[in-house]
């Protein structure tokens, strides 16, 4: 059953996050929808700019609707992830999307308000919703390079006056993470100090949380051990730190490369034991059958573990 994005918020805020999970093929869907189930969790699907342009928008879209059909019991919001202007108005006139995402973080901070409010007004008039950014995440977003070093923490009065001139439905804020597989030299975590003094100035608004792979150690060891190269210092965020994030506020939890990552692992280690195997269905299933697994770990750690029956009575009452 596909929700609005809000009522997932509403359920979950200052309790648990939701897993944001996006995906490129149908061997991730299948993958996610089998690993809600199994830890009986609401979650977001969430589509990029360069995931609907991989195979054609209407691929996903298809295999999406087809998933509902063979989970029925999943409860998901589909969310746009970092879309331009252009691309939002694509996604809210759809009629497919619960929300989207405008990222005009790297514009100045009137010209980033201008384009949010634009969006958010179409997007309104739909019943989509809109997740809007402010700040820089360090490392690489999309196509923009964010010196690490010189990444900009999202500014709490800043922030209350964004939400107030947007009207947006909920915040990505810049609170220490950075998008990839390298978000950390040192022994930084997330700015628990700064994620507290956002939500004390928009209290009630949904805070969400890009750049959240935990990139484990394990399987950074097992893609290298099988020929990967992956460059040492690969370190991602403690998932342990979800649910005290969430406590605050952070309703939404972004994960993408840990997913590759477990696609990477599984692919060397198959082929590289079966150098004689060309069929790419036996390693499709150890795929779905281990990303499943890693979904229900990443929902058990956000608390949305659990929650699927409460959720989708919440939604239906509504
Ligand atoms: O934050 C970006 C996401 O990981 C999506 O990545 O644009 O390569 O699909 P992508
Ligand atoms: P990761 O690169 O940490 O998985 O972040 C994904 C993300 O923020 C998608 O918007
Ligand atoms: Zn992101």
């Amino acid at each position: 059953m596909i929700v609005t994005t809000k009522q997932l918020f509403a359920h979950a805020y200052g309790k648990y996050a939701l897993g944001a999970y996006n995906i490129n093929n149908l061997e991730q869907i299948m993958g996610l929808f089998k690993g809600a189930i199994d830890s009986k969790a609401p979650f977001i699907i969430q589509i990029s700019k360069g995931a609907r342009g991989y195979t054609d928008k209407r691929m996903l879209e298809g295999i999406i609707r087809a998933a509902e059909e063979v989970f029925p019991e999943a409860v998901f919001a589909v969310h746009l992830d970092h879309g331009d202007e252009k691309t939002c108005y694509e996604c809210i006139e759809s009629g497919f999307y619960s929300s989207v995402m405008i990222d005009a973080s790297h514009d100045p901070f009137e010209e980033n308000v201008a384009i949010t409010k634009r969006v958010v007004e179409a997007a309104h008039a739909r019943g989509v919703s809109v997740e809007a950014e402010l700040g820089m995440l360090g490392g690489v977003e999309e196509d923009i390079a964010v010196d690490e070093k010189n990444a900009l923490l999202t500014d709490p009065i800043e922030a209350k006056e964004f939400v107030a001139q947007t009207g947006c439905d909920s915040l990505a804020c810049a609170i220490g993470t950075s998008h990839g597989a390298y978000k950390f030299s040192g022994g930084q975590g997330l700015h628990f100090e700064r994620i507290k003094a956002i939500q004390a100035q928009i209290p009630g608004t949904p805070l969400v949380m890009h750049g959240s792979s935990s990139v484990p150690q394990d399987e950074v060891e097992r893609i290298n051990a099988a020929g990967g190269k992956l460059k040492e210092g690969a370190k991602g965020v403690d998932p342990n730190q979800y649910l005290p994030a969430a406590q605050l506020g952070v309703c939404k939890v972004n994960i993408d490369t840990d997913g590759r990552l477990v696609w990477t692992r599984v692919h060397r280690e198959f082929f590289q034991s079966k150098p004689e195997e060309f069929d790419l269905r036996p390693a499709g299933k150890v795929f779905m059958a281990e990303y499943a697994k890693f979904i229900v770990s990443r929902n058990e750690l956000l608390g949305s573990a659990g929650q699927l029956d409460s959720v989708r009575e919440f939604a239906t009452k509504k």
